[in-house]
């Protein structure tokens, strides 16, 4: 196809994973990133990438005047729910604001196509077994509404401009690629099989947030799929709005959850090395239990999720195992040979520290209080 696909946040562990698959299905793909949390190793080398911010409205305008963009698939943001609920103007801006950016270069560009990764967080905590798309939308974190709200605002850019959507709204996500070359590396780690995992590897304990949530055993409940179920989904509805079908939103989950105590007991099987736990404090902003139903993908996209939860947690193991240090220090260095895949930087350190600058500083208030209170 003549053109290209545009991955925001592509340096990123699922955008990584999506440009990966993009790329395998023949796609032409440009990534822009700016490398708070993802690693230009990352990167799949056919690839072409911008170090730059989503937020930046002259960098995205070069972007979509130098080249011909099919379409979007927006990974950019941050990801992290009780951070959201201390830090929510970052929030706001990189999962809103990033997205008001990307929408206006679209339209000011005349680019029809936007796949979006939204979250389970948008629904918080049903009473339902299985959540549906039509479920009412309640987030209970600043993560989750701000999520809702570039949802919102991409549905009415439909309705004024004609961009059309294909929104997944994404419940939890593990494994790495089936070499084992990239998989999940956040600077912070939150996410339970990767800690999970990790906990198993080096023996060291950690912790289950919460044992008394409305579940069977009262630890959290979550359905999990493969991040290259995911990412193969992506590619599925990048094609269904290239093929001039209508936008949709569509739940990517298994249909099937585990509690928290489920998934420490699987990766103890899979690794064979017991896991060893405790109980920590609940975190705010965490539903009881969160499971898709994924009637719909299967109906518009034809999408089922093909591997189960200890390939998930196997192919985890594969690439910690393979990279100890993850992408390490070398993560954001590159060769001579990278740099041909590289295509410019641009000013994104002051997007990058302008909310960061409160956070530290906030950080710093709360040590000084912490100190002054011998805390
Ligand atoms: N990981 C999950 O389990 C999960 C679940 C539901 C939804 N999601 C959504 O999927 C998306 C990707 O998540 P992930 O786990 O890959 O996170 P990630 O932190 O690994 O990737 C996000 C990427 O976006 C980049 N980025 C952030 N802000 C940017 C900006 N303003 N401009 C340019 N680049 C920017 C980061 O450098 C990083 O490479 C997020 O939007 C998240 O809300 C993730």
């Amino acid at each position: 196809m003549d053109g290209k696909i545009l991955v925001t946040g592509g340096a990123g562990y699922i955008g990584s994973h999506a440009v990966r698959q993009l790329v395998r299905a023949g796609f032409d793909v440009i990534v822009i990133d700016n490398l708070s949390t993802g690693h230009i190793a990352a990167v799949d080398k056919k690839a072409q990438l911008v170090v730059g911010d989503v937020r930046n409205l002259a960098l995205l305008d070069t972007i979509f005047t130098k080249n011909k963009i099919l379409g979007v698939m927006q990974f950019a943001g941050k990801i992290i729910v009780p951070e959201s609920v201390s830090h929510p103007l970052s929030y706001y801006d990189d999962n809103f604001s990033a997205v008001i950016s990307i929408l206006r270069a679209m339209r000011v560009h005349g680019v029809k196509n936007i796949v979006f990764s939204s979250t389970a967080a948008v629904y918080g905590t049903s009473k339902e077994p299985s959540i549906k798309e039509d479920a009412p939308l309640h987030p209970e974190s600043p993560y989750g509404f701000s999520k809702l709200a570039a949802e919102r605002l991409i549905c009415d850019c439909e309705k004024a401009y004609g961009i059309k959507h294909c929104i997944f709204r994404y419940f939890n996500v593990a494994g790495a690629s089936d070499d084992g070359s990239i998989g999940e590396a956040h600077p912070v780690e939150t996410h339970l099989i990767p800690v999970t995992v990790n906990a198993s590897i080096t023996g060291r304990e950690m912790q289950i947030f919460g044992n008394d949530y409305q579940t069977r055993d009262g630890t959290n409940l979550r359905d999990y799929i493969h991040v290259l179920d995911l990412a193969d989904a992506h590619v599925l509805g990048m094609k269904m709005l290239l093929d001039g079908k209508d936008s949709a939103i569509i739940n990517l989950g298994s249909d099937k959850g585990y509690t928290n105590k489920e998934i420490v007991e699987t990766v103890g099987e899979v690794t064979g090395i017991p896991v060893k736990w405790k109980y920590g404090p609940r975190r705010p902003g965490d539903a009881d239990s969160i499971v898709a139903s994924n009637e719909r993908a299967k109906a518009l996209l034809g999408w089922a999720p093909k591997r189960d939860l200890k390939q998930m947690i196997q192919d985890d193991v594969n690439w910690r195992k393979k990279h100890p240090k993850l992408y390490g220090k070398q993560g954001n260095k590159f060769s001579k040979e990278d740099k041909k895949h590289i295509l410019f930087y641009n000013d994104s350190r002051h997007y990058l520290s302008f909310y960061e600058d409160i956070e530290a500083a906030d950080r710093e208030k709360a040590k000084k209080i912490k100190i002054a209170n011998n805390l």
